[in-house]
């Protein structure tokens, strides 16, 4: 950090060095790879059997709708979409969406959505620690950081394993003081794939309430796991057993509309007057920081979800998504006993009991692209790139 007097004498070009982004820093580097053998499994984005991220049909046909029927552009507000918001109540709230003390806004994708619910925990409780779990999606603790609060790592998982570390996991939030937050992923766990069970959640759930904690679910991959229903129980566990609590959620990944950033923030206090006070709130910060959220993804999905015809193709094209990725896992498990933990795993990633100089080796020898802490991309990997991924992984786990 820059001392206050020392950046005064100083020009814009005499800032300090800043570490890049990892993941997008990898992007760059597998984009520039001229060999045509390369396999990318760095980022998180969905790709097809021929290694495609397709545009999904229902939200070509919703943007041709929308070319041809929108009439303005004029400022909706810094609620963004307010209809596209109610249209996600149901699919993300379940037997919540009706509650009047949960209110949402569209956010910039879900990346958004955590930094204002983390700007309104820092205006309310600046001295709140927050759980976070190790490993987490590696953008989690500077999002956390820059909004000036502190950050508890609670033990989350060990690489190689199927399951979390929950024992571990569990006394870890029992240290937690009333107001402190734990971050908890809804489903398809990033970067593990390690989901906590329906029992292992109510355990979770007892232990916040007990502890007085906020939970904030960041879920950014409903649908990507079990199901729209069943990735979403943990969340709405909470939800009924808590007063207080937060969602990042994010429609980039399960409506495949990555960077049109469309996501939502929901908020849970524990009556309709204090919601509405809070998300008094929630705008003024969103005003300060983007002034309204862009429009046009979350026009596409809000078009989708209003058409039942189109609404029921988009469940057709995310159970075919969901359908991959449980595919390639179960090709990879079957593959050797040493990954067969991966078969039991939800979501697009998984973790590699992989050194860093042995995930280096693969981008080196095997133009294979994966994160330095062993994360992959299951379905980063075209279907014909499955074999030679896997023989790749077992010849470096073996070395
Ligand atoms: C990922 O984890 O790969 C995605 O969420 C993309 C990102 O922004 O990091």
């Amino acid at each position: 950090m820059l001392d206050r007097t020392d950046a005064k004498t100083r020009g814009l070009s005499d800032l300090p060095e800043v570490e890049a982004d990892a993941l997008l820093a990898l992007i760059a580097l597998s984009n520039a790879d001229p060999r045509p053998e390369k396999i990318d499994v760095g980022v998180g984005v969905f790709r097809d059997g021929s290694g495609h991220t397709p545009i999904l049909q229902v939200i070509k046909k919703a943007e041709r709708r929308l070319v041809e029927t929108q009439a303005t552009k004029s400022y909706l507000g810094s609620a963004g979409d307010k209809r596209f918001v109610e249209l996600l109540r149901p699919i993300l709230l379940g037997e919540h969406a009706y509650d009047e003390r949960i209110a949402g806004l569209q956010t910039p994708g879900g990346c958004g959505a955590l930094r204002l619910g983390f700007e309104l925990i820092a205006a309310i409780n600046p001295q709140a620690r927050v759980f976070v779990g190790t490993p987490t999606w590696p953008n989690h603790p500077p999002i956390i950081r820059s909004v000036g609060l502190d950050i508890t790592e609670y033990p989350y998982y060990e690489r190689g394993e199927t399951n979390v570390r929950f024992d571990d996991m569990l006394s870890a939030l029992s240290s937690g003081e009333p107001g402190d937050v734990a971050l908890l992923h809804g489903c398809c766990h990033n970067p593990t794939g390690a989901d906590l069970s329906h029992e292992q959640w109510a355990k979770v759930t007892r232990v916040i309430v007990d502890r007085g904690l906020i939970p904030f679910v960041d879920i950014a991959y409903q649908g990507f796991g079990r199901g729209l229903n069943e990735d979403a129980h943990g969340l709405r566990g909470i939800l009924s057993a808590c007063d207080e609590v937060l969602v990042a959620q994010s429609c980039d990944k399960n409506f495949s509309v990555y960077r049109d950033r469309v996501g939502s923030l929901f908020v849970k206090t524990a009556s309709p007057e204090g919601t509405k006070r809070a998300m008094a709130h929630v705008h003024q910060i969103a005003r300060e920081m983007w002034s309204m959220p862009p429009d046009h993804g979350a026009a596409a999905v809000h078009i989708v979800l209003e058409d039942e015809q189109l609404r029921a193709d988009w469940h057709v094209e995310l159970d075919a998504m969901r359908a991959r990725i449980n595919a390639v896992r179960q090709r990879i498990a079957a593959a050797s006993p040493r990954l067969a933990y991966i078969g039991g795993q939800f979501g697009m990633f998984s973790m590699l009991p992989l050194s860093k100089e042995q995930v280096l080796r693969l981008r080196e020898n095997y133009a294979i692209y994966m994160a330095d802490s062993g994360r992959f991309n299951v379905v980063g990997m075209s279907d014909d790139q499955v074999d030679r991924f896997v023989a790749a992984v077992a010849e470096c786990l073996d070395g």
